[in-house]
């Protein structure tokens, strides 16, 4: 489905703490830019602070507690259960801290998205700041991507970049590609829900209908008015 004038896109979006992004779509979200009904926030932890920020917005906020469950599988058997009572058309990972095995991926083919702090294919994976420092990287930024099977291999949507300064620190890095993020997100987040975007058949993205060859660059983009 896709959201038209009349209709919102039905999504969730899972967390794992801090839930700056989440902020940021519900921002966008809220002053009617983006097209989505966000249906539920749901934490894999409990008590963090994404929680309170969906509560405050008038969202359904839910924990599934992995730490409660026996096994990854039994786990993502939960969280899957409660994300579909929801009947979301797009699942938004906003800084979801579990790695999903094969099969929860395989279940939300192309309507699942990412925000991932580094340039893919380059960093994928944790403490992506301080080995673009440590690694002498010239650029760093913030990717968007479809979520399949392989951690942080999915196609990449939208990237945005900056330069790494001689002095800078992974914490003073991290907030400047968190404010790319928050700019980055919620636009992928529309492109998908007015159809802009879609993955294909061979796992490539359609953008406006054609294959997109490489990711959108934020800063060629008209900014979204929230
Ligand atoms: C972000 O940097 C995101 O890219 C990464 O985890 C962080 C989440 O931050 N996946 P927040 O919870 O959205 O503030």
């Amino acid at each position: 489905m896709t959201a038209t004038a009349t209709t919102r896109l039905p999504i969730v979006i899972l967390i794992s703490g801090r839930g700056s992004n989440l902020e940021a779509i519900i921002r966008c979200a809220q002053r009617g830019g983006l097209g989505v009904d966000i249906r539920a926030v749901i934490s894999n932890r409990p008590g963090v602070p994404g929680l309170a920020v969906a509560a405050a917005a008038g969202i359904p906020a839910e924990v599934i507690d992995h730490a409660a469950y026996a096994d990854r599988a039994a786990f993502e058997r939960a969280l899957r259960v409660r994300i579909d009572t929801f009947r979301p058309d797009l699942v938004v990972l906003a800084g979801f801290m579990r790695l999903l095995t094969a099969g929860f991926v395989a279940h939300y083919h192309g309507r699942m998205l990412n925000v991932h702090p580094s340039l893919l294919p380059a960093l994928p994976g944790l403490e992506t700041h301080r080995r673009a420092i440590e690694g002498g990287l010239r650029e760093h930024g913030a990717s968007v991507h479809f979520v399949t099977a392989e951690v942080d291999g999915g196609p990449v949507v939208l990237q945005a970049r900056l330069p790494v300064a001689a002095d800078d620190t992974p914490d003073a890095l991290a907030a400047r590609v968190l404010v790319l993020e928050h700019r980055m997100y919620p636009l992928a987040i529309q492109w998908f829900a007015s159809g802009r975007i879609f993955l294909d058949e061979s796992g490539h993205i359609l953008f406006d209908g054609k294959r997109l060859t490489q990711p959108r660059e934020l800063a060629r983009e008209k900014p979204l008015p929230c």
